[in-house]
């Protein structure tokens, strides 16, 4: 009788578990929303930009509505790599991962994203565990 008892009891207490495993969504890992790179990684990103980027694109082509359609919801690891193997046009992979992680902050900064106290990372595996999330009051609509 009172094994039968301890087996509802555990069930009853297990349950509600298993249904917000299956039911959560969210990704492990954590959204730009969090600050995920430093200010000061954003100013040496906006340099690198200025030197490598601006005879091309000017910055505000990666903000706004279009930036935030393509990208919201993927992860900075897919931005960051289609820059890395693409850009810049005329010498593609030229700069350091450092470089293309500030130039990556530099651009989560223009998206009106917070800084916080870690840089972000240059590592692809680290880089996947961060998702782009760009709230929908972002600047230049
Ligand atoms: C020599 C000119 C040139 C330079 C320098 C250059 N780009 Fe590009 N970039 C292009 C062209 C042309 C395209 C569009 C065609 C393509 O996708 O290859 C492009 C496309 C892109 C795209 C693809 C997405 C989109 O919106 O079209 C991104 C992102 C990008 N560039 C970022 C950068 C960054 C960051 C740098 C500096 C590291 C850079 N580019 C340097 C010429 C350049």
């Amino acid at each position: 009788m009172r094994f039968i008892a301890l087996v509802v009891v555990t069930g009853l207490a297990t349950s509600p578990v298993l249904a917000q495993d299956v039911t959560d969504s969210t990704p492990p890992g954590r959204t730009t929303v969090a600050g995920v790179y430093t200010a000061e990684q954003a100013e040496n990103g906006a340099k690198v930009y200025r030197k490598n980027c601006t005879a091309c694109h000017a910055p505000v082509g990666y903000t706004g509505l279009a930036f935030r359609r393509v990208w919201n919801g993927r992860t900075v690891f897919d931005f960051y790599d289609l820059v890395r193997s693409t850009m810049p046009n005329d010498e593609p992979g030229k700069l350091s991962r450092e470089e293309y992680a500030d130039i990556m902050a530099y651009l989560l900064k223009l998206n009106g994203l917070p800084s916080g106290e870690k840089p972000l990372p240059n590592s692809d595996e680290e880089l996947k565990l961060i998702t782009i999330s760009i709230p929908p009051k972002a600047p230049n609509p």
